[in-house]
């Protein structure tokens, strides 16, 4: 069967600013942590490879991050096709042609070679606060791809400009406090569950096109990915009893690693991006880290949210 589009639902209207406040980065600036961060971390591939017959992300290293999968919209009432671009060296179609602070700008800012907006469904406005040396470490990765020629079609809508970036202030710290053992753990966990966007796009009720995202209540789930026939709505992570409440943070690993949810065991629901070849290949360490800090957010009440046909392993039948 062929894939359904998922439809990310924005709603339109504008709200207050903000602005990106780079903090922590990394001793290595290199392409292997890049590699790292773009397949295990932030799951470029999952949104930037055609997908397969099977709805899932390509991971054949031809058309892998070659661009070309559609995703429709909705900006006011109107319903609009996006696709992703190719991000591989390819002079005319990909990135070859780009200077690294081009790159770098669109990753953070949404602005692309051509000072042309790109759509939030990009999720740059989460990736606005990627630190310094962790942002080189993606370019210098992206450079290593080889040319493909794969041409994008063009968008059919066009912003005349890009979503405000998350301010670093509103990114909610752990509860834990300083003297806790756990509180560097936890605050590791919150540049790259927060900061650097690996988990607060996707976990946050959606807010505005302007403002994608509603930062009072970050990571409390309800962001809907309509996929075909089901509507996936993102888990509120927080441990509230709508959420996590009374997860360890091994029970989290566990669900990231093997993408199975707790107590029941089906896979989750794309467009979570768990399980081996995303973010189940995070390190031990990253995991812990990540898990420390959501497991010690301050609980919300919102939900619960997830499959609609829950205990359907859901996904791998062509629907993603
Ligand atoms: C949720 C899906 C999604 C994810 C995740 C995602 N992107 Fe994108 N990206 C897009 C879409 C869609 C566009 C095109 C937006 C437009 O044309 O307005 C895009 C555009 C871009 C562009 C602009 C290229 C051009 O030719 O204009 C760059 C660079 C980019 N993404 C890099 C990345 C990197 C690096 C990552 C991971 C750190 C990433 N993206 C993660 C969906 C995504
Ligand atoms: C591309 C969007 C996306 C990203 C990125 C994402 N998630 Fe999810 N996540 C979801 C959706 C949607 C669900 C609901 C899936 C389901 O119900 O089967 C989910 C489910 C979960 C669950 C299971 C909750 C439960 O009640 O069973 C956990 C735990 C989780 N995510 C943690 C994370 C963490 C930690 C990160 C960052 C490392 C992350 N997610 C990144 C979309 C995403």
């Amino acid at each position: 069967m062929s894939p359904t589009r998922p439809v990310l639902v924005l709603a339109l209207a504008l709200l207050l600013g903000g602005c990106g406040d780079s903090s922590n980065s990394h001793p290595s600036v290199n392409a292997t942590r890049g590699q790292y961060l773009v397949e295990a971390v932030l799951a470029c591939g999952d949104c930037h490879t055609t997908p397969q017959a099977n709805g899932l992300p390509s991971f054949n290293p031809s058309d892998f991050l070659a661009g070309g999968r559609e995703f429709d919209a909705q900006v006011g009432a109107a319903s609009f096709k996006f696709y992703s671009r190719n991000l591989t060296s390819d002079k005319e179609n990909g990135l070859g042609s780009w200077t690294d602070d081009q790159i770098k700008r669109a990753i953070t800012t949404g602005v692309d070679d051509q000072n042309g907006a790109l759509f939030p469904i990009m999720p740059y406005w989460a990736f606005g606060n990627i630190g310094a040396d962790d942002l080189s470490a993606i370019v210098k990765y992206l450079r290593t791809l080889p040319p493909n020629a794969n041409a994008v079609p063009d968008n059919t809508f066009n912003l005349t400009s890009p979503a405000k970036i998350i301010d670093a202030s509103s990114v909610p710290h752990t509860s834990l406090p300083a003297s806790d053992p756990l509180f560097a753990s936890a605050e590791r966990g919150r540049y790259i569950a927060g900061l650097m966007g690996a988990c607060i796009s996707c976990h946050t009720p959606t807010k505005t096109l302007d403002e994608p995202v509603d930062l009072t209540r970050a990571f409390a789930g309800g962001q809907l990915f309509p996929l075909g026939p089901v509507t996936t709505v993102s888990a509120n992570l927080t441990p509230d009893a709508t959420g996590l409440l009374g997860w360890s943070a091994g029970e989290v690993i566990a669900t990231i690693q093997k993408n199975q949810e707790r107590g029941v065991g089906r896979p989750l629901c794309p467009p979570m991006p768990a399980g081996p070849n995303r973010d189940g290949d995070m390190t031990p360490g990253d995991l812990v880290d990540v898990a420390n800090y959501i497991t010690t957010l301050l609980p919300i009440a919102h939900g619960p949210f997830g499959c609609t046909d829950a205990g359907v392993p859901y996904g791998l039948d062509g629907a993603f």
